[in-house]
């Protein structure tokens, strides 16, 4: 057996994706999938249900390795561009991108350092220049947390508070 090329996975099984609308989207990437993909391409992508990933407050969630892309908030209307976009031709679906191992997001992507919110740069409701670089913001209340102490939210990864501080 051939080792797949992508392993997706859907939390359509999860108290909180479910609840949030994501029971049928393992059913819904399947048919997508099978619909679109054909042969060895089809066989190279495997597709699993799962419990609870970890990222409740953020779901439904589906995530997709080799590239550790983890998706967010994913609405049975997205299942599609992500099979086409993601699946097929390679490139992450940047709108619905939450977090990707390594930090490698798209250059259009940025991540609010106070509260680890990951979205497209056109979303951030602030911005800040700090020792020449610019920092982008989910909210006010994260652009006053770091203008008070950029220092505590420039710690390397995990050395800070993340996400829920607001
Ligand atoms: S229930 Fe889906 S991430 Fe927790």
């Amino acid at each position: 057996m051939k080792p797949y090329e992508k392993h997706v996975f859907v939390c359509s099984l999860g108290n909180n994706c479910t609840e949030r609308g994501s029971a049928g989207h393992y059913d819904l990437l399947l048919k997508a999938l099978d619909e679109k993909v054909t042969g060895p391409a089809r066989k190279a992508i495997k597709v699993t249900q799962t419990q609870c990933v970890g990222a409740c407050g953020f779901g439904p969630n589906v995530v997709v390795y080799p590239e550790g892309v983890w998706y967010y908030g994913v609405g049975p209307q997205d299942i599609p561009e992500i099979v086409e976009e993601h699946l097929m031709r390679g490139r992450i679906v940047s709108r619905l991108l939450f977090h990707q191992y390594g930090e490698t997001l798209p250059d259009e992507v940025v991540r609010d350092r106070v509260c680890g919110m990951v979205f497209h740069v056109s979303e951030a409701k602030a911005s800040f220049q700090h020792e020449g670089r610019l920092y982008y913001f989910c909210n006010e209340g994260c652009l006053t947390a770091f203008r008070e102490a950029p220092a505590e939210f420039l710690k390397p990864h995990g050395a800070h508070k993340g996400h829920g501080a607001h």
